[in-house]
């Protein structure tokens, strides 16, 4: 079993480049089925959930080209529709944009029950909603969720939606990119990669307005055309070292990022005792590690993301005082806090609201990696202690981070992945 060991207690400073946004690229990349033409998409993080997304989209028919390290070329003309493998469409959240995607060229899909983050209940309601408004037939069979469309093509419609939903909007416009007419989707999520996604499909020929506004519309085209395109940056990595030199102490710079993305990270940083110095595309965080509670409430875009949640809960058990943690998108999303307990945090829970009481001298422990946030959370945790921790699970870390390991230690971290003497032997015995 792999492991990230971490000697905590050294401040991090330097600066480090932040990936393009894991889920951007996801949706985007399932966007491609919509065009039978070759699209480019560049600034693609390397992270497993993508391999997996890409891996999946080659086993239904795509011809997937990876050029480098992050671009990668891909072409679905002669993609089967509703030949997802269980196996692969089920380890990923992201395989949920193939319902939309699918539906959207061949007005009929069928996708597995999409995997992802165990962090509460993922129903999918609002997504069917959504392609029932737009003409389909929706329905669970042998395990697969089965979208169907008797008339041949998607029928725009307004769609609104009774909770701000990323998925559900993704795959409201992946659906009516192509349809007939014109489709409103009201109460739609505001976030930057819902942003991203409208862009990249308006790049391919599509007409989308509002992307970005609550309410979004769509004007049916009869088909795209490729183009290239870069994911925007991850303004959820790049928080995440936000947040980690705070709690450390030092001066870190993230580079590569849109700032407008992280202004509800910023200034919860700069309530908690940070500064933040804010660039055309970077970010300086300088911290003395003297930080003061603070209040947290996760909501969608711009409030402050559940995707940061566990992240500000780590840096938070090394603050001074009290903070308030209201979760409000997730609801099992507090499991990690026993993990932070074992090291001595002052942690209670009640089901959705947290509350820490800092100072207390938090020490070393073995950790669990119980989903990708809590997985950055116990990083974070471990880098602020002045005492080791292993950390376990981190192929949950490596669904969203790239070289999470390399590039803390480029910010003088003490801090190595370990793969186990049976898992070295098992590796020398492929090679
Ligand atoms: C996406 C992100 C995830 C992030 C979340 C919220 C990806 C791959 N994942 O997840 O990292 O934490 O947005 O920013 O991009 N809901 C329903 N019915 C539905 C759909 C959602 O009730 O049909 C509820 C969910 O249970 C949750 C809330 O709506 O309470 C928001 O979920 P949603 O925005 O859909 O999250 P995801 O798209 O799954």
């Amino acid at each position: 079993m792999e492991q990230i060991i971490i000697n905590g207690g050294h401040p991090l400073y330097g600066s480090i480049s932040i990936n393009g946004m894991k889920n951007a690229a996801l949706p985007v990349i399932c966007a491609c089925i919509l065009n039978e033409e070759t699209c480019i998409i560049d600034n693609i993080p390397p992270v497993s959930d993508i391999e997996t997304l890409l891996d999946l989209l080659a086993s239904m028919g795509a011809n997937v080209n990876r050029l480098t390290k992050n671009s990668v070329e891909i072409n679905c003309k002669n993609l089967v529709p509703c030949t997802s493998s269980n196996e692969l469409a089920s380890k990923i959240r992201g395989s949920s944009y193939l319902l939309g995607a699918e539906f959207g060229r061949f007005a009929r899909s069928s996708v597995p029950h999409p995997g992802g983050c165990s962090i509460g209940t993922r129903p999918l309601d609002l997504h069917m909603k959504a392609f029932e408004a737009l003409g389909a037939h929706c329905y669970h069979k042998n395990g697969r969720l089965e979208v169907e469309c008797e008339n041949g093509r998607a029928v725009g419609n307004t769609i609104y939606f009774d909770k701000v939903s990323v998925g559900a909007t993704a795959n409201a416009i992946l659906a009516s990119v192509l349809a007939d007419g014109m489709t409103v989707i009201d109460n739609a999520a505001r976030e930057p990669h819902i942003v991203d996604l409208a862009v990249f499909l308006n790049a391919c020929g599509a007409n989308i307005t509002g992307a970005g506004t609550s309410v979004i519309k769509v004007k049916g085209v009869e088909k795209l055309h490729g183009c290239r395109y870069s994911i925007i940056p991850d303004m959820i990595e790049a928080g995440t070292y936000m947040a980690a030199v705070a709690a450390t102490g030092g001066k870190v710079t993230v580079r590569n990022i849109i700032p407008k993305h992280m202004e509800a990270i910023s200034a919860k940083l700069e309530e908690a005792g940070a500064t933040v110095i804010v660039g055309d595309d970077h970010i300086t965080v300088e911290s003395t590690g003297k930080l003061k509670g603070i209040s947290i409430n996760t909501q969608p875009y711009p409030g402050f993301a559940t995707d940061m949640q566990p992240q500000f809960s780590a840096m938070l058990c090394f603050a001074e005082g009290t903070s308030d943690i209201v979760e409000n998108i997730f609801n099992s999303r507090f499991q990690f806090m026993d993990e932070l307990s074992k090291m001595g945090a002052d942690i209670k829970v009640d089901s959705n609201h947290a509350v820490i009481r800092g100072g207390a001298t938090l020490s070393g422990a073995p950790l669990i990696c119980h989903d990708l946030r809590a997985g950055a959370a116990m990083v974070i945790a471990a880098l602020a202690t002045k005492d080791t921790s292993v950390i376990e699970g981190i192929d949950k870390i490596e669904r969203g981070y790239y070289n999470i390991v390399g590039k803390l230690r480029e910010l003088g971290a003490d801090i190595q992945k370990k793969v186990s003497a049976a898992d070295e032997q098992r590796y020398t015995a492929t090679r």
